[in-house]
């Protein structure tokens, strides 16, 4: 991504030809240098020098030059100016950042070379149009301040005003970035930073994506600014001073891309905080929240089946519920109740998604409001959106309870401002300010004055055209107009001769002059003057109704807010109905009960009625670690997330798929996969998994959920099972961490620690043999599994019958080598005792003709089925 340093560049002050037009250029790049310049030239934005063939690659555009015979040529390359935004976009989200330097004057009008300016300031985090936005996604700026003390973080999503603040020591600086999806970093310029401070910041946002751009120290010092703007939530944040640093920066950043004060009426809020349940990206990952593992479809992630949400701002808001679920009863409880008053509501529901539909995101444009951009089909669609809020609220209101509460902010909506945009502005008002046309006839005497005048003057001039038609005897005289020469008549060259006397010519075509008349003239001037007149009267009323809007903008921040979450309770009560789904019980004790738990997307990608259900069941107290183990393909794995994502979605507020389901809250849930599930990384694989581990062991609590799917797997198999063995009795010691663990392994040795460890419990994926292959019931039952079947598994996979057969015999001596001293030695301690259960498990298995052997039955088997059997094991292992 783009690494930027706001310094002017070197394009600016390098020679070549100084006509003016590329001195002007020059002065303003100079102010620009970390954007791609488009600079106004007639129909066309222009880039020139390094910008020009940076932008022809980047899109794809034609680089020319703009003096082909000097010996230095400038590069150039260039769009059509209303296709400008197209090109912004596809810039924004290759992560450049875009400065549009406009003509500030009618270039006819001009006298020399036309003044030009930079009106508009593009960057992937500091954008609000809503063209270059996802409708259901945030989008982040993250200003970062690194201080000896450590880090502070503000982010902030400009379209809705949120601002989130956070800081931390510097150990768990990576942790608090890692969860975050940004769109653009910012730091202060490395050349005024300490050495190890910077090489800190640096280090942390490698491997972040997202385009950064560095900035002046300056902006960080000064507070003033901040403590002006900023309202009573955010100075309730208390002593936060890295935060606030971060925060001013922020501010600083913004003011200048966005050429206004920013932030005007902030949203402010602590990122993390202990009522929250915390998971971290690789979480996240694994457990495909949001993005599928690569390779993978949307539809494998949760969020594709949970986000039923109609509306935009209803979309971010269940998002950040996941991103964030709670950690705290009482939160939760009034969550669960809103989304429990939905469900029983489901005719309200109903009609309140259908009558969302469409529905403007008021939380952006409150946004554009507070900043001044705002365009007249902004006003429109609030004064329509404020003339419905009080029909969707009123049957929720009339129903009372939690949702009510919320629904009375939508009925009371904003009395002083709509019946004025009502009045003010015309049924569809148009997209820009430039068209004009959005003031109602009526609403201002002077508008509609001059509004009169052109009307009338227009009327004239098309009058005039018959007119001059009978005076003249000409039947195709014709009335036009032309920027140029403005109003004119048109005679066609075989009826020049009866043109009259008055008639001036003013442009001569090749089958036709062209003349006016005083009298037209006159008219034209009147319509001119007056059309114009009513333009920048409009303009003015505009202006003026978007200042006066802008005045309830934190009242429709507090209607969006509610709206938003109304949208995001019936999301939830509607995937709750629509996939059979439970309340939670949900407390604070060590408990994590789930009878018939499924897992909410196998589920879904399954023919219905083919997942299977299985009992979670664990406790801090009696059963805090299971240990699972089962053959491949088992659904050891399916079992893990589906447990996780149980426990994130009743936290966040959601029904789970289950019977039913007691949940003590978690704090922090980790889940580990060991390197065989995981795709190349380009580093050790190993050793990621190793560091987190060493992370969950240094921060899980009673109160957290550990998942580990195969640790230690990816190193020699003494090693990863001594690993394994460790950890699981570090997170048992009653002096470690004890989080509820559930740990999935093919180390069957593991299972002899139920023998020591009282709290753990061994259970294991169910499997049918039949005949040579293997039935996979995916059902989980008490007691360890008997074997691994990894060989079965592999056999199925097609793996062909002469390496099958060999790695059976293997397998064989393997086993019988497998001597318990040899283990006892690797782990450096006595790992096993020895008694006859023990002992079973590390026997040679049967050979599968003495299995067979065994399960026939000589009364019932045909002469030719024998027959068959003998040919098949000769086949097999006679050869
Ligand atoms: N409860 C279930 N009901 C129905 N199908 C299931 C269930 N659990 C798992 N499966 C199916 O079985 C497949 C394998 O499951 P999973 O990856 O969880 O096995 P595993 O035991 O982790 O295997 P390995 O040891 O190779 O990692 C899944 O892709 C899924 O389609
Ligand atoms: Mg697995």
């Amino acid at each position: 991504m783009s690494d930027t340093v706001l310094r002017p560049a070197a394009t600016a002050s390098r020679g070549g030809p100084r006509s003016p037009l590329m001195e002007q250029y020059r002065r303003i790049k100079v102010e620009h240098a970390d954007a791609l310049l488009f600079f106004r030239l007639g129909d066309f934005y222009e880039m020139f020098f390094e910008d020009a063939t940076l932008g022809a690659r980047l899109l794809g555009l034609t680089l020319t030059s703009r003096n082909k015979q000097d010996p230095e040529p400038i590069p150039m390359c260039g769009l059509p100016w209303h296709q400008r935004d197209v090109y912004v976009g596809r810039l924004l989200r290759m992560g450049r950042k875009v400065a549009i330097c406009d003509q500030l004057e009618d270039p006819i009008a001009a006298k020399g070379l036309v003044q030009r300016g930079v009106t508009e300031v593009f960057t992937p985090g500091s954008v609000v149009g809503e063209s270059f936005l996802e409708p259901a996604t945030n989008n982040f700026l993250a200003v970062l301040w690194p201080a000896a003390a450590g880090l502070g973080l503000c982010l902030v999503e400009a379209s809705t005003s949120e601002v989130r603040l956070a800081e931390c020591a510097w150990a768990d600086a990576a942790e608090l970035l890692s969860g975050l999806t940004v769109a653009e970093w910012i730091a202060p310029e490395p050349a005024r930073l300490p050495e190890d401070l910077c090489a800190r910041c640096e280090a942390l946002l490698e491997g972040c994506s997202g385009s950064r751009t560095f900035v002046p120290l300056e902006g960080y010092l000064d507070l003033a600014p901040l403590l002006s703007r900023w309202n009573e939530g955010a100075s309730a944040l208390g002593d936060v001073p890295l935060a606030q640093a971060a925060a001013a920066g922020a501010l600083a950043y913004l003011d200048r891309v966005q050429g206004a004060a920013a932030l005007a009426s902030p949203l402010v809020s602590r990122l993390v905080d202990e009522r929250t349940l915390r998971y971290d990206a690789a979480t996240a990952r694994h457990l495909e929240i949001f993005q599928p593992q690569p390779g993978g479809e949307p539809a494998h992630t949760l969020w594709h089946h949970l986000n039923l949400a109609v509306t935009g701002p209803g979309a971010r808001r269940l998002r950040s519920w996941v991103e964030r679920p709670l950690a705290d009863e009482t939160a939760l409880g009034k969550r669960q109740q809103a989304v429990q008053e939905w469900i029983t509501a489901a005719v309200e529901r109903g009609s309140f998604r259908d009558t969302l539909r469409g529905f403007p995101d008021l939380e952006r444009l409150a946004s554009r409001l507070a900043l001044g951009r705002a365009t007249p089909r902004d006003l429109g669609a609030l004064r329509d959106a404020l003339q419905r809020l009080p029909a969707i609220a009123e049957p929720l209101v009339r129903r009372g309870g939690e949702v009510a509460a919320s629904s009375a902010l939508l009925q009371a909506g904003i009395p002083e401002l709509e019946p004025t945009l009502r009045a003010a502005l015309v049924d569809e008002p148009p997209p820009t300010v430039r068209e004009g046309g959005m003031v109602r006839a009526g609403f201002d005497e002077h508008r509609d004055r001059l509004d009169q005048l052109a009307h009338s003057g227009k009327r004239w001039i098309a009058e005039l055209e018959a007119e001059e038609r009978e005076r003249t005897g000409i039947a195709s005289l014709k009335v036009g107009y032309n920027r140029v020469f403005g109003y004119y008549l048109e005679v066609t060259r075989a009826h020049l001769e009866k043109v009259p006397a008055d008639y001036e010519r003013r442009q001569t075509l090749t089958g036709a002059e062209r003349f006016v008349t005083p009298g037209l003239k006159a008219k034209e001037s009147e319509v001119l003057g007056a059309e114009r007149k009513l333009e920048a009267r409009e303009q003015e009323l505009f202006v003026e109704l978007r200042d006066r809007a802008a005045r309830h903008v934190p009242q429709l921040q507090r209607i969006a807010g509610a709206l938003a979450g109304l949208d995001a309770e019936a999301t939830l009560a509607e995937t709750a109905a629509r996939y059979d789904w439970v309340r939670p019980a949900l407390d604070g004790s060590d408990r994590l009960r789930i009878a018939d738990a499924r897992h909410p997307v196998v589920e879904r990608l399954l023919p219905r009625g083919e997942f299977v259900p299985n009992q979670v069941e664990l406790d801090g107290t009696r059963r805090q670690i299971l240990l699972l183990t089962g053959p491949n393909m088992g659904g050891k794995s399916t079992y893990l997330r589906q447990v996780a994502l149980c426990v994130l979605l009743a936290q966040a507020g959601s029904w789970v798929p289950a019977t039913t389901a007691e949940i003590g809250l978690v704090d922090r849930l980790f889940t580990r996969v060991g390197a065989s599930d995981r795709l190349g990384a380009g580093q050790s694989t190993f050793m990621v998994e190793m560091r987190e581990t060493a992370d969950i062991l240094r921060a899980a609590t009673p109160r957290s959920l550990v998942l580990l799917d195969e640790i230690g797997r990816g190193t020699a198999t003494y090693d990863g099972l001594a690993l394994a063995w460790a950890v699981t009795e570090h997170l048992h010691a009653s002096s470690g961490p004890r989080p509820r663990t559930i740990f999935a392994t093919h180390y069957h040795e593991l299972t002899q620690l139920a023998e020591t460890l009282p709290r753990l419990a061994n259970v294991h994926v169910m499997v049918k043999e039949w005949g040579d292959g293997l039935v996979f019931l995916h059902r989980i039952a008490e007691g360890a599994a008997d074997r691994s079947y990894g060989i079965h598994v592999a056999q199925l996979a097609g793996i062909p019958g002469p390496v099958i057969a060999r790695a059976r015999e293997v397998l064989r001596e393997l086993e019988s080598e497998r001597t318990v001293e040899h283990l006892s030695a690797r782990a450096g301690r006595p790992i096993v005792r020895r008694d006859d259960r023990q002992q079973a498990l590390f026997d040679a298995a049967p050979h599968p003709i003495e299995e067979t052997l065994r399960e026939v039955d000589p009364e019932r088997i045909t002469p030719l089925e024998a027959l068959e059997l003998v040919v098949e094991w000769k086949r097999r292992w006679g050869a």
